[in-house]
Order: C-alpha cells, then structure tokens, then sequence
C-alpha cells in the first residue's frame, strides 16, 4: 500500500513556479529522497505533505486519506529540519517530551516513551543537558528522537545533516537509516547531497527545476538516467552527442559518430548501436568505467591513444582528464597501486566497454542546452 500520495501537485509563488505537476507515491515502510539541486522545490513539496504549505492545485494522501486540507496537527507526521530547531530553553528530556505533554500523555509512561525515544538515539545518558551544550550531530539525534515520540505514521527530513561536518554526517546518514529500518517508518528525505540519497534510500524522485525528472532506485537513476539533467545532476559524466553516420546497419548495429572527437587523425570517434535510434543520441560514459592504461603497458590493446591534462588525487581515486587527438575525457581512476602518481603530459591509452555507452534518448535543443 501506498503510505504517501502526491496528485498532480503544483505550487506557485507569485511569478514563480516551484512545483509542477508532481506525482509520486512512496510505499508503507520506504525509505524515499527527494534529491535536486537547490531551489528546485523540494523543501516546498515537504511542507505541502506536512501541511505548513497548501498546494496551488493538486492533493496529498497520507494511508489513502485525502488530506490535503487537514492542519498539520493532525496530520500524524514527524519533521526535522535542517537547523534542528529544538527548544534552547528546554533540556534534551523536555524537548523530546514536549509533543507528548501537549497530547496529555500520563507521567509514567510519557518517561518510559522519551526514555525509549533517546536510546534509539543513543542519547539516554543526556537527558538533563541543555541544547547548547551538546554537539551538531547530538542536536540532530535529538530532534529526531523529538519527531518519533509522538509515533508519527510519516517521518519527514529536510536536509537534516547538511550543518555537520562530512566525517559526522557520514556516521549519521548510517545512524538515520539504520534507525528508520528498526522503527519501520515511512520516510521522505530532502537532500542535495547525492551520495546521501542513493547510500540511503530504496528509491529517490529527482526533482529539477519544479518538475519530477525520474523516479527509481538509487541503482535506476544513476546507471540508467532519464535525461540529461539527471545524468549530470547525479555524479560525473562524459556526454557525447551522436549523430547517424550511415542509414544502412553495420556489423553490429547502426553507427553514429561524434563531432568533435577524434580517435586518429581524422578518424572521428563513433559509436555503434544495436536497434534503431533517431538521427542524433546523447550517449553518456561514466568516467570509472573508463580504463586507463600507461603507454609501455599497452601492449596489443585496443585502446585510444590519449595525453592526461589534469591530474586530481583524491585518495581512494584519481580524477583525471585525458585528451585524445580532438576532444577531452573526464576519468575516474581507482587509487593507483604503484609509487608513482601520473602527472599531465602522460600518454596514456584509454578504452572503455560498448555497454558503458549509455544512450539517453533523442537530442531535444540542437545545441545540447537544457
Ligand atoms: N515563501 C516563498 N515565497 C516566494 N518564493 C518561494 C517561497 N518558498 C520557496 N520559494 C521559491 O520556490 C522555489 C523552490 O524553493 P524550495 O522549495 O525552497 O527549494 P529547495 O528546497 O529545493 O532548495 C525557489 O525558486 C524559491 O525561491
Ligand atoms: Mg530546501
């Protein structure tokens, strides 16, 4: 069953349009990221399903019910927020209580259920600290905790670890995750961060520019983008715009060619694709899966000849951008196992697999804008 429904949703403020015609639905117990690069809507699509903003048009179900007029009081949701907003004033027990003493919950068991709350966090030892004496990563544990202790049916978080360091906010994204799979909640996660939404997610809505660009798994969206936008939003990527060389089908498929990119002197580097295409494909070619190999290691490989340009050590891989006789490739090389880093100027040889060739569907604007 679908625990969350989006219908047609659209927002607008005065001129501008946040949202547009967004559908989705996220299931009873999914993990789901709303990822997009800032501006793109995604916090005002959170506060439509919380209810702190009303559609322009369009409607919201929680468990089947419409409730896209329901206050967010009753909406039985949990949000946390990117600045925590606990209550300064309030030890870590009284904040985490506070949306029980506005239910009326009994004295006893309200103890018992923050008590439970904060070992879900691991914050059982703080209970009598005052939120400014703990740390970025303890704040968020707590207004988490705070969001669960009214048992929501949906768990909403926007942003939720982008004010902590990249150490800390690698430990939370763990820490969340592994929280929502013991409590079970459904949950949406607004994020920028990629790597965030695919490490944590069962599966991800990529908004851009108000509009819902895919939905699919974190596996889906990366591997087998929908667009162009979605292909450079998540990761790095090589582009090559293709275009029919011959209408007849070659040995294996129809071949295309890409202007601008030359394998040999004049020899332009094409591309063969099984299946009928248009007259012109985007294809995308991720850089690791590019393999680079130095010249006197060559060999018989079947491989383009290339001069790295730019070298970038990253510890755990290399980021590189190789040349070939006309055009620039971007690389994405496992840490080298030997001394010696290469450095721009190197020949190299550079080759990668047919299937690696991604085809992203009909070239839409004849200058590849978007
Ligand atoms: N209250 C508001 N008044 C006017 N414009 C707004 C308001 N809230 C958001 N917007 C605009 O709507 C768009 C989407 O904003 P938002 O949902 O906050 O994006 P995100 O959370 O993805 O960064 C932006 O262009 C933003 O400027
Ligand atoms: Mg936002």
């Amino acid at each position: 069953m679908s625990a969350i429904q989006i219908q047609h949703v659209s927002r607008h403020f005065g001129d501008t349009i946040a949202l547009e015609d967004v559908q989705l639905e996220v299931k009873e117990g999914e993990f789901f990221s709303l990822l997009g690069p800032s501006g793109c809507g995604k916090s005002t699509l959170l506060n439509i399903i919380a209810g702190f903003l009303q559609p322009t048009s369009g409607f919201v179900y929680i468990g089947g019910e419409n409730i896209t007029d329901l206050p967010p009081y009753h909406r039985h949701i949990g949000m946390v927020f990117q600045d925590y907003a606990l209550f300064p004033h309030l030890n870590v027990f009284d904040n985490v209580a506070y949306g029980l003493k506005v239910q009326k919950m009994p004295r006893k068991k309200l103890k018992e259920r923050v008590m439970e709350c904060l070992a879900l966090v691991r914050l059982e030892a703080f209970a009598e600290r005052m939120p400014h004496q703990l740390s970025g990563g303890q704040k968020q544990r707590v207004a988490i905790a705070r969001a669960l202790a009214v048992q929501p049916s949906v768990l909403l978080l926007d942003e939720p670890l982008s004010n902590l360091d990249a150490k800390l906010r690698k430990d939370m994204q763990f820490e969340l995750r592994s929280i929502q799979k013991r409590v079970g909640i459904t949950t949406i996660l607004v994020t920028h961060d990629q790597e965030e939404a695919l490490s944590l997610s069962d599966r991800v809505g990529i908004l851009g520019d108000g509009k819902l660009q895919q939905l699919g798994t974190p596996l889906d969206v990366y591997r087998t983008p929908a667009n162009r936008f979605v292909a450079e939003f998540i990761g790095q990527v090589n582009l090559f715009e293709a275009y029919s060389a011959d209408m007849q089908p070659a040995s294996s498929g129809y071949r295309y060619e890409v202007p601008g990119f030359e394998v040999d002197e004049g020899v332009p580097l094409s591309i063969e694709v099984s299946g009928e295409h248009g007259p012109s494909v985007l294809f995308m070619l991720r850089p690791e899966r590019i393999s680079i190999l130095p010249e006197e290691q060559n060999g018989q490989s079947n491989g383009m000849p290339a001069t790295l340009t730019e070298v970038g050590y990253i510890g755990n891989a290399l980021r590189l951008k190789a040349a070939l006789i006309k055009g620039e490739i971007t690389i994405q090389a496992p840490d080298p196992q030997f001394p010696r880093l290469p450095k721009p100027g190197d020949k190299v040889y550079i080759d990668w697999e047919q299937e690696d060739l991604v085809p992203l569907g009909l070239k839409e604007e004849p200058n590849g804008g978007r």
